[in-house]
């Protein structure tokens, strides 16, 4: 049933009803509605025998209205994929709409509102359109304009030009024809050679986390925690399973965004090659891998084709902590492979892992559900030293010892000691707005729904006759246990190598902002310039992602933050200009912020093609020293916004300490730094950065006192602004609020 209702969307299974009783009613009139089609239908049907005229009549009629209906759905697809394709109203500001927008508007309304089930739109959802190689390249020029002094820029501006010219547009026209046949000419390549056939380590360099809430945890008993959260992520599976999950849509508008990514998010590891890992996903999967201490466990969640109640859970999870039974020889740093180098995994899995026991145990931790760490330490905000303790706990979550997260898995929760929790995501199968989604999902089911007891234990009947939760059997030889050491001393020395600072900003958050009538995410994107500014004393080349899920099987796009405008903003503040003129400079930056924003998103971004085009030469075995340089280029600067995605599930005015800390991900570059951001609430912001200790030059710290010097300079240079009086309410925001 759930195929035909997403199969025949946007009309509805019983709107066939209405077209069948339509045409028997025209045709009771005596008059024939389909111009004598039925009458054929009728000479066609293999059913002279068996019917009386008037049923052979009846029957083919019934045929007519189907194959009518079918084609009335076939239309209104192909209209809203029309209606999809149009996004310039991106581009208007509220209250300048343009006639267009203004009739596209309500037909967007009508054509996609009726209850959608998650995958509805997807049929629906426009190509990601490939640019012209002239766009691409201008605008590649212009965003590198201001990292680079004259001749440097001639030098590049000529590489281009002999490109664009010449071998430019042989690969444009092999990109062209893939465009033709491929849902998306950039994601499979995305997948395979960004994530995939990367062969260093995922931990740190690929995987990012997602954290608990700052000032609360909602219990401190760890295997009722682990209780909750387990239940929750398990109904959230349900939920995708059953496409009761609502698609996301662009915030504030009914634009669908595509729900890819959530098809890959339960029963999926990555499994190593030698030449490339590839993604494997299952479709029944009614357990979960649990490690404690150094052992495995096979925990099933479901008896009798029924989710156990979270006391059940939490009653299963503490028989773990309480087993005392000590680890198998080799078992315990064993996950240190997944967070090695790829290669050496690949052959030991291969060698190894491929029958008997360690065949059985290593496919119940790759097929179970996720991967669930009940990790021995306490973590949070807290102690003595919170600041010092938030920074640990970011850096438990990215990479914990190195051998007690299972990286390869989708992702692995982990539930601590004092009751916090975490995890910690794999890339390569989605973005972080998907993971982030979930995760909202999983703290507000687990806190506000299902809830704890008075004295922190779930709810919930237990039946007593549970199976014990399995441990996992291993006959690990010597040479494994060799490798394990290994691979282990390569990811200790990336994780110890991993400077992490996370820290709320409180002095004010987005409320602030749009009074002053700026994007939030310009005004952050623009301090992060100014911060880095004066933290290195340059500019440097910028990478913000953003998301194309406006098309089908987006994923991201790369804005260049680091614009013309932004430098030329930042130079005057530094040089002492005027107020009035940093002002007027800080519009334009922001407002080409915005605009890079929303290219961007909308298929117009510069990376990803040339991205494409690289691909294309590599296939054709052809060099393009423009190309070349161009991938090469280090994002000194990588930075990344958590969106919001669920303020409806969290009640903030009733229960304002429940707000989350966001997520972050490892270093991008050896020199530079990662910075991820969460807008929360009217009033805050929360920083994760990160950098090499290895670089003299980058300090995490440093830059985090950079970020909130910044963000205050230019809050106070644009509230001293005698024109927008922050007292009075903001009107006239900008479109991009949406976008938020
Ligand atoms: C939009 O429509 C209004 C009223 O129908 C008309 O006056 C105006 O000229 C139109 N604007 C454009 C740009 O076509
Ligand atoms: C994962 O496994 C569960 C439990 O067996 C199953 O119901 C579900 O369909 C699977 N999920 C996906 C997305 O395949
Ligand atoms: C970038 O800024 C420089 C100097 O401020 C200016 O000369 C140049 O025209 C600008 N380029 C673009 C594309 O705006």
């Amino acid at each position: 049933l759930r195929h035909l209702i997403k199969g025949v969307y946007p009309a509805s299974p019983s709107s066939w009803l209405f077209v069948a009783i339509g045409i028997l009613a025209t045709m009771y009139m005596q008059s024939d509605p389909s111009m004598g089609l039925i009458t054929k239908i009728q000479q066609h049907l293999p059913l002279h025998m068996s019917l009386s005229a008037q049923g052979q009549t009846m029957v083919s009629a019934l045929v007519f209205s189907t194959l009518l209906w079918l084609s009335l759905i076939l239309a209104l697809r192909f209209c809203l994929k029309l209606l999809l394709s149009y996004h310039q109203w991106m581009f208007e500001k509220h209250g300048r709409m343009s006639n267009t927008t203004k009739v596209w508007v309500p037909l967007v309304r009508l054509l996609s509102s009726r209850k959608p089930l998650l995958y509805s739109y997807q049929s629906s959802l426009p190509h990601l359109p490939v640019p012209a190689i002239q766009d691409t390249v201008s605008r590649y020029l212009e965003s590198v304009r201001p990292l680079l002094t004259d001749p440097e820029f001639k030098r590049m501006s000529d590489l281009a030009n002999e490109f664009e010219s010449n071998l430019g547009n042989r690969l444009q026209r092999y990109l062209k024809l893939k465009a033709l046949w491929a849902t998306n000419y950039v994601s499979d390549w995305w997948e395979e050679y960004v994530y995939l056939r990367s062969r260093g380590p995922i931990m740190v360099n690929s995987n990012y986390y997602g954290m608990d809430f700052l000032y609360v945890t909602p219990t401190s008993v760890q295997a009722a925690r682990a209780g909750n959260t387990i239940t929750a992520l398990l109904l959230y599976r349900r939920k995708v399973n059953r496409e009761e999950l609502k698609p996301s849509r662009v915030p504030g508008t009914v634009i669908p965004l595509c729900a890819a990514q959530c098809e890959r998010m339960f029963n999926t590891t990555r499994t190593p090659g030698v030449e490339t890992d590839v993604l494997q996903h299952w479709l029944d999967s009614e357990f979960v891998a649990v490690y404690h201490r150094g052992r495995y466990f096979r925990l099933w969640v479901y008896r009798a084709g029924r989710l156990l109640s979270p006391r059940e859970i939490e009653d299963q999870i503490q028989r773990i902590l309480d087993d005392a039974s000590p680890p198998l020889p080799g078992e315990e740093k064993l996950g240190a492979l997944t967070a090695g180098d790829r290669i050496p995994w690949a052959q030991m899995r291969k060698q190894y892992f491929s029958s008997g026991v360690n065949k059985r145990s290593l496919d119940i931790i790759e097929r179970a559900a996720f991967f669930v760490t009940l990790d021995d330490e306490e973590q949070g905000m807290r102690g003595d030293d919170p600041e010092g303790n938030l920074d640990r706990y970011a850096k438990s979550l990215l990479h914990g010892k190195c051998y007690d997260r299972w990286f390869d898995k989708s992702f692995s929760v982990v539930i601590y000691k004092n009751g916090k929790s975490g995890l910690n995501a794999e890339h390569s199968w989605a973005d972080a707005p998907t993971v982030a989604h979930l995760w909202e999902y999983t703290l507000a089911t687990d806190a506000f729904q299902l809830g704890y007891t008075e004295d922190g234990h779930c709810k919930g009947d237990v039946e007593p006759s549970l199976p014990q939760p399995q441990r996992l059997v291993w006959n690990i030889p010597a040479e494994v246990q060799a490798q394990v050491s290994s691979s282990l001393a390569v990811a200790q020395a990336l994780a110890d190598d991993v400077d992490c600072h996370v820290f709320p900003f409180r002095e004010f958050g987005k409320g602030r902002i749009k009074k002053c009538r700026v994007s939030p995410d310009a005004f952050i994107q623009i301090s992060l310039q100014l911060a880095y500014y004066r933290d290195r004393g340059g500019f440097c080349l910028t990478y913000e992602a953003s998301m194309t899920r406006l098309f089908r099987e987006g994923r991201t796009e790369t804005v260049r933050s680091c614009s013309n405008e932004s430098c030329a903003f930042i130079t005057a503040l530094e040089s002492g200009e005027t107020e009035e003129e940093c002002r007027r400079l800080f519009q334009l930056a922001s407002e080409r912020h915005q605009n890079l924003y929303r290219m961007a998103m909308t298929g117009a971004g510069i990376d990803r093609h040339l991205f494409c085009l690289y691909v294309v030469s590599k296939y054709l075995g052809v060099e393009s020293p423009f190309l070349k340089e161009v991938l090469s280029e280090p994002w000194r600067l990588s930075t990344s916004q958590t969106p919001v995605q669920q303020m409806n599930l969290f009640d903030l005015k009733n229960h304002p300490d429940f707000i989350s800390l966001g997520g972050g991900f490892g270093p991008v570059a050896d020199d530079g730094y990662g910075v991820s951001y969460i807008i929360v609430g009217e009033d805050m912001v929360n920083f994760h950065v990160s950098s090499k200790y290895s670089c003299s030059q980058t300090d995490s710290h440093r830059f985090g006192v950079q970020i909130s010097k910044a963000m205050q300079d230019i809050m106070a240079l644009l509230s001293a602004d005698p024109k927008t009086s922050l007292s009075s309410k903001g009107t006239g925001q900008p479109q991009s609020k949406k976008l938020q």
